[in-house]
């Protein structure tokens, strides 16, 4: 994220991995509100913002109490009264818990949620690697036609594609359901345990706790040995099978390339199924080759009936703000210049300064932009800052003007100078913009 100018040395400072969000980087972060606000505007998603904290449980529960994010990287505090809370994590376990809570299991499905706002985490601060992050995410609940896993995608690549991202690549893989996916665990540990003595420490402890998590393991020993292991795609059942071909080739109806991860198992305890990633990298990358992604989600069909609700299939994803806001930055992506104002107010004197106090108020009204600088009294300086600005017109309200009730409105490029009476200078101006200014 950006800075003004040279970082001081202040007796406060933010908290490591959080950052100030200046008007420069807000830029970016309201072009990425306003594509995802127009896009689930068509797909018909409603907005939604949860509390920045809930009952740590309901993470805990939800997302997976072995997962890092949990284990490692939560943030939580005891209040007065005794309860455990926890600043969210991530959105979907409170979506979740809002749909129950809220009563939205009533209504006609599938329900289409999508927020926008701050997350934190514990980890490492890194390039792109936050304490405090900004997610948007899409989550559509009760519907488990394959359909709508193949639109989610369609619909974050089309965010990206709106924000001029090129090189998205989809990485795509299917961890199947509870029951085949135990199947599968327990083959990829009796095949882990007999290479055990190569993997690092991490993954001997995931053996024990969560071995699918050794499968992205950065660690190129582990890569090697997992490259020799059982894949979760040939264990999936009938069902699971069937449901990630037609995602897939929902995608190749929708035109969307992809390539197949079967290391690809995410974070989250809450995943069944179809799991996915959008990262932004070079397309002839290797697939272990870590890209930091964009974009993650997938399935998870057990989620709302795991925190007391009905039976509910879901699917949906989450994006990184920040890392899209680095990224377009560092492609150099322009955002439309803002309209800048063509006109500055100047004044002299106390009794022209509060009438140009109230004609600024008009030209806002009138919805014109304008310059001013009512802080400063010398001609010279309010003149010199309109020239900084390469304002098109000055308009000079001095002790004579106020008198006689009058505007002065100078054409900065050729000096030419005509007075209005006060109650028509924001007409006079409206007209001249409109003329001269293509
Ligand atoms: P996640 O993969 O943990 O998934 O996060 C989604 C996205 O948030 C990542 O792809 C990344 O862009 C961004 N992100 C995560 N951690 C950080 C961090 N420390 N600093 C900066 N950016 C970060 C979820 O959160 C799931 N709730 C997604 C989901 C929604 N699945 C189904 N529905």
């Amino acid at each position: 994220m950006s800075g003004a100018g040279r970082p001081k040395k202040t007796r406060y400072q933010i908290p490591r991995g959080m950052h100030d969000l200046l008007p420069e980087d807000l830029k970016y972060f309201q072009k990425i509100f306003d594509t995802c606000d127009r896009i689930a505007s068509y797909y018909r998603f409603g907005r939604i913002e949860t509390p920045i904290l809930e009952q740590a449980e309901l993470f805990t529960k939800g997302v997976g109490q072995s997962t890092d994010i949990i284990e490692k990287q939560m943030y939580a505090l005891k209040t007065e009264g005794g309860d455990l809370l926890a600043l969210r994590p991530e959105y979907t376990a409170s979506v979740a818990r809002a749909f129950i809570e809220k009563g939205m299991e009533v209504l006609s499905k599938p329900v289409k949620l999508w927020y926008f706002g701050p997350c934190f985490r514990h980890e490492k601060p890194q390039a792109g690697r936050y304490r405090e992050f900004w997610q948007f995410g899409f989550e559509a609940l009760g519907e488990r036609n394959p359909v709508i896993d193949a639109q989610i995608i369609r619909l974050f690549l089309n965010i990206l594609e709106e924000l001029k991202l090129k090189n998205l690549m989809v990485q795509i893989n299917s961890i199947g359901d509870p029951k085949c996916r135990a199947h599968y665990k327990k083959v990829l540990t009796r095949f882990l345990k007999s290479s055990q003595a190569g993997l690092c420490s991490d993954c001997k402890k995931r053996l024990k706790q969560n071995p699918l998590r050794t499968l992205d393991c950065k660690n190129e020993k582990c890569q090697a040995i997992i490259s020799q292991g059982p894949q979760v795609l040939d264990y999936l059942c009938k069902e699971c099978r069937a449901h990630f071909k037609e995602v897939l080739e929902f995608l190749d109806a929708l035109k969307i390339p992809y390539r197949l991860n079967p290391y690809l198992v995410r974070g989250l305890d809450y995943y069944t199924k179809t799991v996915f990633e959008i990262s932004c990298g070079n397309p002839s990358s290797e697939l272990n080759q870590p890209l930091l992604s964009l974009v993650g989600g997938g399935r998870y069909d057990g989620l709302v009936k795991l925190l007391g609700g009905k039976d509910t299939p879901a699917c949906g994803a989450a994006a990184g703000i920040e890392r899209i806001a680095d990224l377009m930055k560092e492609k150099e992506i322009k955002l439309k210049e803002e309209d800048l104002p063509k006109v500055f107010l100047v004044q002299l004197g106390n009794l022209a300064r509060s009438k140009a106090l109230i004609l600024f108020e008009e030209f806002r009204k009138a919805k014109i932009p304008v310059y001013e600088a009512f802080s400063k009294d010398s001609l010279r300086a309010q003149l010199a800052r309109a020239d900084r600005f390469g304002v098109k017109y000055v308009l000079i309200l001095g002790q004579k003007e106020v008198l006689e009730k009058k505007v002065i409105l100078r054409d900065m490029k050729n000096g030419n100078q005509r007075t209005f009476r006060m109650g028509e200078i924001v007409e006079a101006v409206k007209t001249e913009l409109k003329n001269n200014i293509k």
